[in-house]
């Protein structure tokens, strides 16, 4: 049974949390304010040529100086759930030692207005902007960085947890690792294709001692947020067949395995072997309350048959299906068809899921009435939550469903150009405006009859 389309919407599970999804590089700003350290990010997008038309994250949404604002949106969104991230340099400017107090007291700020509109925290530990101190001593390619970050986690931990539903540790290693540090297209940019490997297990360590610390501070709900995408082979070739069984390890297996099975997927043990300590198999594999999902699409893989290239993969494009702007395939049935492949693999190993983002990207500004007409998002947000309740439906338990973004935001190395929002940004003005897709998700929540 594939996704139905049209017809009544589905009702989901009582309980079910509708929420949205930012991270603090791409909305906060206030980059050097209030005693913020550089972060990865700051030093990656100030370098020419890294990002597209030589944006930086300095402004962003200038969400730092109008949270108020942004909470008072989601309040008429109606969500029972906000993730968001801590900004590691804005908490510990140099990734360790003295915690920066007006840094501390903004999330207290933000946490505590997020209570009085009824909005449970998700908090995201590591949403890529690594302090710049830590890189210049290797970054996540050294181990220190994971004592590093177990600090953190306590400090935020013993801070916050009163406050916070849930916690994720590190969002999407697998992007993390091979962007930042295979392929160079994120910060650091460093290209260090098949030795980046002791980065993901650095930041698989990272995932679980942050467990171990967060739960000492008193956290009830820890989980995490992997990005994942079901692998097509690109044709009945065995080369392809193979690759794309490759590639999936690397990208789908590799992180999941050693969080909810405490080891690696066969295939790529040879990679990451060297990088292993005694325990660390043990360290990784912490309880998750839940597991978060963030998803976009599928993608089709053939053996890149250029033996001059290191990269033995090649991505195909997905032939009939709509694109975003951003020329991702909407596939909405695809994401119906992961959460079926979680659970077959992972059976009782496998807690409660989230999709912890879900979203696209479509470029539409307000018309001559101040209108966003986003219709394309809608569809999007319509179809992929079917997905999610024909899976329901099929057995998943699937707990909760945050939009990939509340607002249009600095996208990595796209910058600005790639809009995520249902909350339309003028980057000049720094006006908000609600998207159609914005008032439909708003009734879509009321007319399911739970917020929260
Ligand atoms: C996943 C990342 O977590 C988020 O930061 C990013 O903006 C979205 N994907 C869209 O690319």
């Amino acid at each position: 049974m594939s996704v139905p389309t049209g017809g009544a919407f589905p009702q989901l599970p009582p309980g079910f949390r509708f929420g949205t999804s930012t991270a603090a590089y791409q909305i906060e700003g206030a980059a050097g304010e209030d005693g913020r350290g550089p972060s990865i990010w700051d030093t990656f997008s100030h370098a020419p040529g890294r990002v597209k038309d030589g944006a930086t994250g300095d402004v962003a949404c200038d969400h730092y100086h109008r949270y108020a604002e942004d909470i008072a949106l989601m309040r008429d969104l109606g969500v029972g759930g906000y993730r968001f991230s801590i900004s590691w340099p804005r908490v510990l400017p140099k990734g360790r030692g003295t915690p920066n107090q007006q840094g501390l007291d903004f999330y207290d700020r933000l946490l505590d207005g997020l209570l009085e509109a009824g909005i449970a925290p998700m908090v995201t530990l590591y949403h890529w902007d690594l302090p710049q101190a830590l890189e210049d001593d290797g970054g996540w390619l050294n181990r220190d960085t994971v004592e590093a970050f177990a600090e953190y986690a306590a400090l935020v931990g013993e801070r916050y947890a009163d406050r916070v539903e849930h916690w994720v540790p590190v969002n999407e290693p697998n992007v993390a690792t091979f962007n930042g540090y295979a392929l160079g297209q994120h910060a650091p940019g460093r290209k260090l294709m098949f030795d980046a490997f002791p980065v993901a297990h650095h930041l698989l360590l990272g995932h679980g001692r942050a467990a171990i610390e967060l739960r000492r501070a008193g956290a009830e709900s820890v989980g995490c947020a992997n990005n994942h995408s079901p692998m097509w082979p690109a044709s009945d070739d065995p080369a392809d067949v193979g690759i794309t069984k490759l590639f999936d390890a690397l990208w789908n297996g590799l992180f999941t395995e050693a969080m909810l099975l405490g080891r690696y997927p066969r295939d790529i043990m040879p990679l990451l072997e060297d990088a292993i300590q005694d325990g660390d198999m043990v360290t990784i594999r912490q309880p998750v309350d839940f597991y978060g999902v963030n998803y976009y699409n599928p993608l089709r893989v053939a053996a890149n048959l250029d033996e001059e290239d290191e990269n033995p993969f090649e991505f195909v494009d997905l032939v009939g299906y709509d694109k975003t702007d951003f020329g991702w395939p909407v596939v909405p049935d695809s994401l119906r068809e992961w959460l079926i492949i979680l659970r077959a693999r992972y059976r009782a190993a496998l807690p409660p899921i989230m999709i912890t983002e879900s979203g696209c990207s479509y470029g539409m500004g307000p018309d001559a009435d101040g209108v966003v007409d986003d219709q394309p998002r809608i569809d999007y947000l319509d179809s992929h939550l079917r997905a999610v309740a024909t899976a329901i439906a099929q057995g998943v338990d699937v707990r909760g469903y945050y939009t990939w973004s509340l607002m249009d935001n600095f996208e990595w190395a796209e910058g600005f150009s790639q809009r995520f929002g249902l909350v339309h940004v003028d980057y000049d003005t720094l006006e908000r405006t609600p998207k159609r897709s914005f008032q439909w998700f708003a009734e879509m929540i009321k007319a399911q009859g739970h917020a929260a």
